[in-house]
């Protein structure tokens, strides 16, 4: 009877941890150094979309009890110091194509006004310009990232635009620029040249894009760009390889640096689904969307390869991120949804994906920064909260210019309604103090997974770990309970023998400092 319950006892244990726990394989190869993750792929994009600029970076100086620094909140420059965003992309997004750079300069009561047609039909009144901008950028500790309007300005206007930010002489655009307080150039490497020529910004077709970049081009800088600016030729929709492979043709390799590329993780775009209150099922499509952006950065790269075999151009991924259905309440046009742990595991598997392909892809920008899509930080009024993804950001940012360590998982299957995504998705790096990072996701919103990797090559005496879960899946930060999810210490890996074990909980991120 006893012999009996045991083994009954037995099978039910392994039932249910083959219910509720699985197990990957894989293997470290820490030995073996490649390519360097550009800390250029931890950046971030604030568009005039919305609260993104206005309520989100800025309040203004005037008519405000909210800190700020020339009228930048003081709570947003301190969390994105933190974050250690290394490059942001401005002004837009759809609004780039329609933005004079030179009403957003001088006076701010003589700034012209506009209407920003693409996001709500709102008057923007040009009190956030180039200056506050370019300012905000050093105080925040990044590069800027400047879309040049080829939509709708002048050749002129961005050659223009180009001196007056970067020219250390005497020029007509430096003599402005000084007598709008600002003597030295700040000296803007990255540039964009258009966004989304394919829709909002012309919906011109490739092989017309391609010879309007060469012009533009031409005149941002000289033939052998001598003021060594990196122009960003605007890249394609998702899996539009036919654009990929038109610009690099017709565009040659001394004019273009990087050439870009948007991919949204949207179920469906007629029908996007709440932030929120979502099933496992829409969450699954979500991650179909995320996951897609492995297989669009290994085609998109290997039509680059056939023109650039040297990689000298980098595949530029401005734009990704989750997008649903604006909360209820807000002005569609602003594109403002909150973020769950959902959000959190888009931002790993595609931080792995982006670090797995970091000789091609060497900058990312995610969208965007506050209040608008996959936001980092939401506010309201005078509070500030860290979304999810914030956190996986701030987490991962250890792997920022550190040499990728190449990682295989064969990793178990999520499953759901028949069809299945791997479970477990990895990245690894050593960095210049010697430090190796594992960061593991495991977006199985049911199982736990045993992750266990055999590392060749490393030596280590420590190893310790940082977690971000949740008990729900639709769980968030909210203004009202902001501290729900964040980033807490790691027990559940053990390195003896050259193996390292991970117990990944279901829907969780980890990331792993082995010295
Ligand atoms: O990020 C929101 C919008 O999405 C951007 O303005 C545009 O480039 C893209 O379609």
């Amino acid at each position: 009877m006893m012999k009996k319950t045991i083994l009954c006892c037995l099978f039910l244990l392994s039932f249910v941890s083959a219910t509720f726990s699985q197990t990957s394989t894989g293997v470290l190869q820490a030995g073996t150094p490649k390519s360097t993750i550009s800390r250029f792929i931890y950046g971030h994009f604030a568009e005039h979309l919305g609260r993104c600029i206005y309520d989100g970076f800025y309040v203004g100086e005037k008519n405000t009890a909210i800190p700020n620094t020339a009228g930048v909140r003081n709570d947003v420059v301190a969390a994105l110091r933190k974050l250690k965003v290394p490059v942001l992309r401005w002004p837009g997004g759809c609004f780039a194509d329609t933005y004079h750079w030179k009403d957003g300069i001088g006076p701010k009561a003589k700034r012209p006004k506009m209407v920003n047609v693409w996001w709500g039909g709102v008057t923007e009144d040009n009190s956030f310009g180039t200056h506050d901008f370019l300012n905000m950028c050093e105080l925040i500790g990044a590069e800027p990232y400047l879309a040049a309007n080829i939509g709708s300005g002048t050749v002129q206007d961005v050659a223009d635009w180009v001196n007056y930010v970067n020219f250390p002489g005497e020029s007509p655009m430096t003599n402005l620029r000084k007598a709008n307080g600002r003597s030295k150039p700040w000296n803007v490497r990255f540039w964009g040249v258009g966004n989304e020529a394919w829709g909002c910004g012309g919906n011109m077709k490739p092989d017309y894009y391609s010879d309007l970049y060469r012009k533009y081009a031409t005149f941002m800088s000289d033939w052998s760009n001598t003021s060594h600016i990196f122009r960003v030729a605007s890249g394609a929709n998702s899996a539009d390889y036919n654009w990929t492979e038109t610009l690099m043709k017709n565009i040659p390799l001394h004019m273009v640096e990087g050439v870009a590329l948007h991919h949204y993780s949207v179920i469906n775009w007629s029908k996007k689904g709440d932030a929120v209150n979502y099933s496992e099922d829409e969450y699954f499509k979500t991650m179909q969307q995320a996951l897609f952006m492995d297989s669009l950065v290994q085609h998109h790269s290997a039509i680059m390869d056939k023109y650039d075999p040297q990689k000298k151009v980098a595949l530029v991924v401005d734009e990704w991120g989750g997008w649903y259905d604006v909360e209820k309440g807000s002005n569609p046009g602003f594109l403002y949804q909150q973020n769950t742990m959902r959000d959190a595991m888009i931002a790993g598997t595609t931080l792995n994906i982006f670090n797995n392909h970091s000789d091609r892809v060497r900058m990312a920008n995610l969208a965007q920064a506050i209040n608008v899509l996959q936001a980092v930080i939401l506010t309201k009024g005078n509070k500030m909260i860290l979304t999810p993804t914030y956190h996986v950001m701030e987490m991962y940012n250890v792997h920022q210019d550190a040499r990728l360590l190449p990682l295989t998982i064969r990793s178990g299957d999520y499953v759901v309604s028949g069809q299945k995504l791997p479970a477990v998705s990895g990245s690894a790096s050593v960095d210049s103090l010697g430090r190796t990072h594992v960061s593991l996701v495991n977006i199985d919103a049911q199982k736990e997974q045993t992750v266990s990797l055999q590392v060749e090559g490393g030596k280590y005496s420590t190893l310790t770990g940082r977690i971000l879960q949740s008990g729900k899946l639709q769980d968030y930060n909210s203004f009202e309970n902001p501290a729900k999810i964040q980033p807490a210490v790691f027990n559940g890996a053990t390195l003896a023998g050259g193996a390292l074990n991970v117990k990944l909980p279901p829907f969780s991120v980890v990331v792993l400092e082995m010295k």
